[in-house]
């Protein structure tokens, strides 16, 4: 029977039937007994319960039991010779035979985040079964809107956040943002904003209508920093290269970044200008200068309040918001780095940096968060407060100011 997992699907299908009625049935003997279980090497417990009804509604019950348990059979067990160091381990093992029916799905599995954290030895990362249970597999029946199995088993509180926003109230599903298989690192990359343009095409067209630089914005400004409004912002500094126009990650073996945070320099407290300077100079040291950089981005201080998105009349809209002198976003800073995971390493600035000549000087192609174009808008924005025009002076004022972009807006107003 273990042959039939080397066959073709539709021969593994035909096979499967064929054995489910007589050996399928024998097995459940045994195993459809509740609280049936087995203690394992390290003590943990194994379920050997296995429910026969739901298993025969399941997709998986034309294979047949034997087709994914090749080394049982009712000659060898029970008692069972194979020694089973844990549940993890079991899980593990047994789940290397779902690559030979779904290897496409594997493909994919193997380039995720929760992959690479399995590889690095994460007790806690998901395998297949950990979001599939094998033995009540149904169609398209995966996810469950109503309590965002599988993944809230794992980030319920990101659930609970999720639920009430205009996407969970709609009925969208974690993997339409990151997908059930390829999940990618949710901070690093463009595939999460990929996917809401994605759902979302005439998007860029409509913030034209209102925002100057509106594509600009969508480069150095998450979506979530203006759709989560009641959401704390901050500023994180990328370490960039202009060559590859990549952002920089840390080399397989050698964690420069996290070495060089380590280091003396900046023992017991946030980057300062000065430091900034040198971590720079420690990245440029083997190459041409300014090979490495930083580029901002306004982001979310937590990745979990990017699932509080509410409806589009509450989204940020005030470009005093950001726009002014002293703006909440701009008092945290970050600096980071792409980890060897694809998760970005953090470590905190002081919100002087953003200011500071120093570092303005050293680091070309800094996106200036912050720094002189901002402060020029801020400027202006303060003479126009002080000048009494009140309210609408965010939009009035700005479009007066960047004449560059005032006739395309007014034009697209009129019309
Ligand atoms: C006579 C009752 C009985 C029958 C029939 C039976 N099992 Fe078991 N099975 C057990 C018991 C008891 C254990 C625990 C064995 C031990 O710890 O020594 C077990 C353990 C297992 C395990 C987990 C441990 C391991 O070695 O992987 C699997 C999987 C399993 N059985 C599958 C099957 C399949 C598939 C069939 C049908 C081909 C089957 N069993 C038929 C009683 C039975
Ligand atoms: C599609 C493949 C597949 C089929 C078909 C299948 N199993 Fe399993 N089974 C697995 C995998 C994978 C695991 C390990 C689950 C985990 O990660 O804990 C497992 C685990 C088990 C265990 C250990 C306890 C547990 O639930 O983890 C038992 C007992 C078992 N299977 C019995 C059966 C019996 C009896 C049948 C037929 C009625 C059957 N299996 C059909 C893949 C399968
Ligand atoms: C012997 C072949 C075989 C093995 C091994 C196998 N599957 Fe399947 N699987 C199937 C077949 C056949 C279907 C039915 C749907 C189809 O035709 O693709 C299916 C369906 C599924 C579905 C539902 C697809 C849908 O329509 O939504 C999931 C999920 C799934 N399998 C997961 C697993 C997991 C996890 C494992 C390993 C524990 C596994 N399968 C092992 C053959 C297999
Ligand atoms: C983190 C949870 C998670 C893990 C891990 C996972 N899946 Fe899935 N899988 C899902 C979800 C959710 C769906 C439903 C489809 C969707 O929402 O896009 C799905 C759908 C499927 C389907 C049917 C649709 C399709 O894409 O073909 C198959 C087959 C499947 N998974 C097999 C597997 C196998 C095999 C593995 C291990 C290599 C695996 N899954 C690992 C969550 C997961
Ligand atoms: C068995 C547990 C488990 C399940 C189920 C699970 N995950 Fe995860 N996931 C993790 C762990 C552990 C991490 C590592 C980061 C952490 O601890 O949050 C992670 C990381 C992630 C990340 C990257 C976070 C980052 O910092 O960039 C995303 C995105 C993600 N999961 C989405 C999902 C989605 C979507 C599902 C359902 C389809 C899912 N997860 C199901 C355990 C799980
Ligand atoms: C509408 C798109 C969307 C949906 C749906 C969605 N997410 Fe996210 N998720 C995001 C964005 C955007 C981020 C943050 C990206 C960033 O840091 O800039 C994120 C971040 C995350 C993170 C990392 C959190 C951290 O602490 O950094 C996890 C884990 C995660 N999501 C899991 C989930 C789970 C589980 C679900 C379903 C309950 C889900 N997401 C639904 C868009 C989505
Ligand atoms: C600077 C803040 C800001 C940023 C950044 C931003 N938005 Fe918006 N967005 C808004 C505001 C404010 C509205 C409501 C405009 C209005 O009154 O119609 C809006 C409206 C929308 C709408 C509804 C559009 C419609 O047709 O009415 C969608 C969809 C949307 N945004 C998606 C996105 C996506 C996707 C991103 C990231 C690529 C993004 N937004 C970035 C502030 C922002
Ligand atoms: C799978 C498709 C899909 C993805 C991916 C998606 N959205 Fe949506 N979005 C929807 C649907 C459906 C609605 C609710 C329908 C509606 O009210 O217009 C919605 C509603 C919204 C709204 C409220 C619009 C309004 O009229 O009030 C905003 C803002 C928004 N999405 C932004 C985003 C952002 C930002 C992302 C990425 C983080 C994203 N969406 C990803 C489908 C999607
Ligand atoms: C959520 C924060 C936020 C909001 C709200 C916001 N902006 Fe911005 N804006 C930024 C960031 C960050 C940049 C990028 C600065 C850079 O690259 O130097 C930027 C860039 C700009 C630029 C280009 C500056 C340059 O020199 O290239 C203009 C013009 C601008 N914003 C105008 C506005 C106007 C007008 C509004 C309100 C309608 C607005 N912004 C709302 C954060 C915001």
């Amino acid at each position: 029977m273990a042959g039939a997992l080397f066959l073709g699907q539709g021969t593994a299908r035909a096979a499967g039937i064929a054995a489910s009625n007589k050996v399928d049935q024998q097995c459940l003997a045994c195993h459809s007994t509740a609280g049936m279980e087995k203690e394992l090497q390290n003590g943990e417990k194994l379920a050997l319960h296995v429910d026969g009804a739901k298993f025969a509604k399941s997709v998986h019950s034309m294979i047949g039991c034997a087709v994914c348990h090749g080394t049982v059979t009712l000659e060898n067990h029970p008692p069972s010779k194979t020694k089973i160091p844990g549940l993890r381990e079991y899980s593990i093992e047994r789940t290397k035979v779902c690559a030979s029916c779904h290897g496409e799905v594997l493909k994919l599995y193997q380039g995720s985040i929760h992959a690479a954290l399995v590889r690095e030895g994460n007790p806690v990362a998901p395998i297949c079964t950990d979001c599939h249970n094998p033995h009540t597999v149904m169609a398209k029946a995966a996810y469950d809107a109503a309590t965002g199995a599988p993944c809230s088993k794992c980030h319920g509180s990101v659930y609970d956040a999720y639920a009430g926003s205009v996407h969970g109230k709609a009925g969208l599903e974690c993997s339409n943002c990151h997908r059930a298989h390829d999940v990618s690192p949710a901070t690093t990359g463009d595939q999460l904003k990929n996917a809401c343009l994605g759902c979302h095409p005439d998007a860029l067209a409509a913030h034209e209508t209102w925002l100057p630089n509106a594509a600009q914005h969508f480069e150095t400004v998450s979506c979530p920093a203006c759709h989560a409004p009641g959401a704390k912002r901050k500023v994180d500094l990328r370490l960039y290269d202009n060559v590859t126009k990549q952002s920089v990650a840390e080399k397989e073996g050698v964690p420069q970044f996290d070495n060089w945070v380590r280091s003396a320099k900046v023992k017991g407290g946030d980057l300062d200008a000065m430091a900034l300077y040198s971590l720079l100079r420690e990245f440029n040291r083997d190459a041409t200068d300014n090979k490495t950089t930083l580029r901002g981005r306004l982001e979310l201080i937590k990745g979990i309040d990017a699932h509080r998105l509410t409806a589009k009349s509450q989204a940020i809209r005030d470009c005093a918001k950001c726009h002014q002198q002293g703006a909440d976003a701009f008092q945290s800073v970050t600096v980071s780095i792409v980890g060897p995971d694809g998760r970005p390493v953090r470590y905190g600035a002081k919100p002087e940096v953003l200011h500071s000549i120093v570092s303005m000087d050293s680091v070309s192609g800094f996106y200036a968060i912050g720094g002189t174009r901002i402060k020029l808008l801020d400027w202006l924005l303060v003479l126009a407060v002080m000048g009494g025009i009140g309210a609408p002076i965010g939009h009035m004022t700005v479009r007066w100011l960047f004449k560059k972009y005032a006739k395309k807006i007014s034009g697209k107003e009129d019309s």
